[in-house]
């Protein structure tokens, strides 16, 4: 059996069923977390947006010189462009993606803004170590890039070990660039995940359809419903789909059973405190030397450097 099968059904048949957040972003998927991103209660974007906005001088100089940007994610968003246009005479722009797909569209993208700048894309889990392309220019340091609070998604011990990849991957004088969303009020967390315009529940619930085609499961997206929660203790949102009456869905040649009221976990959100995540960087090896946040401390951006 196919390995992506066997795995989603080790997911699929544990007390508590999961279906891992990868699977949210086919086309639809990924379409549908644009539309997010624009939402009112959607703050993460704008909020970083802005605090790139406000700090970016600052930033570019804490850079410095000749860097190579190494962006984990295939890039080609507002950010990413901020920072080729305003970081002191670039090495190199390498987008590091799984996508090939989605490689060669934000390669096209950025070459055409900004044809001066060397763009090495690297096909890649960037969860495990890559190696990197070489750029025409020798960079004085490596960058790393990770925006978007991304690093979220992943449970403690998963998050320490990418740190560990990044922290591998930026070398010697390398530093890790990162969007990190914090704790805050848990009802403006809570409507982040609950828009009222229903997006993150089609973008949820998208997933199902996905796998229904590419794997030929028979989930019927009319029996599950959307769930988010944000739990203060464990400081992360919940993100589930719920089947709403007792149901058998069938993936792989094996039988799935589903009670009514039954939840499949397909995504985590942490949000940290800066005290928090400065400890978890720390048990990778890294040490915040700089911090952006908003005016209302929603968010942040955080400049780590390797020990
Ligand atoms: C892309 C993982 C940062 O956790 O906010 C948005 C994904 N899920 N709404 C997030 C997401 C539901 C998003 N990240």
């Amino acid at each position: 059996m196919a390995k992506e099968i066997e795995a989603l059904l080790a997911g699929l048949s544990k007390p508590q069923k999961s279906i891992a957040p990868k699977y949210l972003y086919d086309e639809t998927g990924s379409g549908l977390f644009e539309e997010i991103t624009t939402l009112p209660e959607y703050y993460l974007t704008s909020t970083e947006l802005g605090i790139m906005d406000s700090h970016i001088d600052e930033i570019a100089a804490t850079v410095g010189p000749q860097a190579s940007l190494i962006e984990f994610g295939s890039g080609s968003s507002v950010k990413t462009r901020m920072l080729l246009q305003h970081l002191d005479k670039l090495a190199a722009y390498v987008p590091v993606d799984i996508s090939e797909e989605h490689l060669l569209e934000s390669q096209r993208n950025i070459r055409a803004a900004f044809p001066h700048i060397e763009v090495l894309p690297v096909v890649a889990d960037f969860t495990r170590r890559f190696s990197l392309p070489a750029p025409a220019t020798m960079p004085l340091r490596n960058i790393v890039y990770f925006p978007g609070s991304t690093i979220g998604n992943f449970e403690y011990d998963d998050a320490v070990e990418l740190l560990r990849v990044m922290h591998q991957e930026a070398g010697d004088g390398g530093a890790l660039l990162i969007g990190v969303d914090l704790q805050k009020d848990p009802a403006v967390i809570h409507d982040a995940y609950n828009d009222s315009a229903g997006v993150t529940a089609r973008f949820n619930l998208n997933m199902l359809r996905h796998l229904n085609r590419e794997f030929g499961s028979d989930f019927n997206l009319e029996s599950f419903r959307h769930k988010a929660t944000y739990d203060s203790d464990e400081g992360r949102v919940v993100i589930e789909l719920v089947s709403t009456q007792q149901q058998a869905v069938h993936l792989g040649g094996t039988t799935i059973l589903l009670d009514e009221g039954e939840a499949i976990l397909t995504e985590y959100s942490h949000k940290y405190t800066l005290e928090s995540f400065a400890a978890m960087a720390d048990v990778a090896g890294f040490t915040v030397s700089k911090v952006w946040t908003d005016p209302n401390q929603w968010f942040s951006v955080q400049l780590l450097l390797r020990d």
